[in-house]
């Protein structure tokens, strides 16, 4: 059968009429596409589109569904908690269960400051924890890294083209939309850069309560922490009393049971997890280090900490928990990794590739790895990258359309992989003969 997703269509057309550009999120169509896929429902490691098209997906919803779709515990916790109540302006049995595997689990918390239902409300509330802690008011913030929708948060991340930048010593402060907020109180740093965090501490630290990075910059086709990076962002952050806040919104429950600090071996003042925490449900927290997060006051939201979404993070932690889930993950992860690389030789093409637990990347048209922002629009063909995830999706499977960051899912399946090493091979193949 043809690939049509004409129904797709018709529904967009009908959305322009009553949401504005036709969309609730911006990243819920990607740049390149006339209009979204609307999608019906999930199952396992697939999605179904309103066409009855089928996909296996790579995307899962951008990171939360760790455990693929439907997952039945998280489903009949989520069930069972359903039939007593949803939100009750109280905490519960729960969420004290919930903190305390928190706790025991994430290594840079000693308690939980407060839970919120998305990452960039955990952000927001991270940074006032440690503007509460030091007095001081700025935040060092890695150009390409993102850490939500607020006004403070989206600074530098979604720059068209490497000239916006600026320069490199004096890097432009990039907003969002006009008359955005003027991120006076936001400098902007370097990721794998000590020397250039060091040039700032040094000259600003008496102003500076936190320094706020993606341990692995997963939103700027990710880049990874050079050896040294994070143990040496460590040591600066004591030197000069500036707070280290790591974005674990992604690699948090992603890249192993104990986020990207457990992989790294550094421990942040505070860090954020949202996303897979949840395995699903919208719910997101920020823990730390007592002395820390004992500086402010808990936070506050109506549908904070709300009885469903507790139900879920605690049934997928107990899932993540299960012994042999990462490596499982990663393994498949690896398989997925070694094949494209496999296939990119094979055609002739550069591409940079890794797996860690249940995050696969790939960058094509490039065999170094990236060391900052600016580096992705140097090195990476997005092009190419481009056309493959359109041509995948015709085949029926669905990658990160923005960028070469990928997921596996608990229920993906070695067939799943099979299938889409053997697409990516016909559709790169097709690619290089065509160039
Ligand atoms: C690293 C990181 N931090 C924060 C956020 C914001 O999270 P949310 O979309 O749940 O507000 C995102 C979202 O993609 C993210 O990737």
């Amino acid at each position: 059968m043809d690939y049509s997703t004409e129904k797709s269509k018709q529904l967009f057309q009908q959305a322009q009429r009553c949401l504005v550009g036709g969309l609730s999120s911006s990243f819920h169509k990607a740049a390149w596409s006339e209009y979204p896929i609307y999608m019906a429902y999930g199952k396992g490691s697939k999605v179904f589109d309103v066409d009855g098209n089928s996909y296996i997906d790579f995307l899962n919803a951008f990171g939360p569904n760790i455990l693929g779709y439907v997952h039945p515990e998280v489903t009949m916790a989520v069930e069972a908690q359903l039939h007593k109540a949803t939100l009750m302006a109280a905490p519960n049995e729960d969420l004290v269960k919930l903190a305390g595997k928190l706790v025991d689990i994430i290594p840079c918390a000693d308690k939980v400051s407060a839970f919120m239902s998305s990452g960039s409300e955990a952000n927001m509330h991270a940074i006032r924890v440690a503007r509460a802690y030091t007095g001081k008011k700025k935040i060092v913030k890695i150009e390409g890294c993102y850490h939500g929708s607020m006004d403070e948060e989206k600074v530098s991340c979604d720059a068209q083209t490497i000239e916006e930048l600026g320069d490199r010593e004096n890097p432009n402060k990039i907003k969002h939309i006009k008359g955005q907020k003027d991120p006076e109180d936001i400098i902007i740093a370097m990721f794998n850069d000590l020397d250039n965090i060091e040039h700032i501490f040094k000259t600003q630290g008496h102003d500076i309560a936190c320094i706020i990075l993606e341990a692995v910059m997963a939103n700027a086709d990710p880049v990874y922490p050079k050896k040294g990076f994070l143990e040496g962002l460590r040591k600066l952050c004591d030197q000069y009393h500036v707070v280290l806040i790591f974005d674990e919104v992604i690699t948090g429950f992603r890249l192993g049971l104990q986020g990207a600090q457990g992989y790294f071996g550094v421990t942040p003042d505070l860090a954020t997890f949202g996303k897979a925490i949840g395995g699903g449900y919208p719910i997101s927290c920020v823990v730390g280090r007592e002395e820390v997060v004992s500086a402010a006051t808990t936070g506050s939201g109506t549908f904070a900490a709300n009885a469903l979404c507790v139900a879920a993070a605690l049934a997928t932690i107990q899932v993540c928990e299960q012994p042999g889930f990462y490596e499982k993950l990663e393994a498949m992860s690896r398989k997925m990794a070694d094949g494209i690389e496999t296939i990119c030789k094979k055609h002739g093409i550069k591409v940079t590739t890794r797996a860690i637990g249940g995050m696969w990347t790939l960058i094509l048209g490039t065999d170094e790895e990236l060391t900052d922002y600016r580096d992705h629009y140097k090195k990476a063909d997005k092009k190419m990258y481009t056309k493959l995830v359109q041509g995948c999706m015709e085949r029926g499977i669905r990658l990160n359309p923005w960028r070469g960051r990928n997921y596996m899912c608990a229920q993906s399946t070695e067939e799943d992989i099979a299938y889409t090493l053997n697409v990516i091979d016909e559709l790169l193949g097709k690619i290089v003969s065509e160039q």
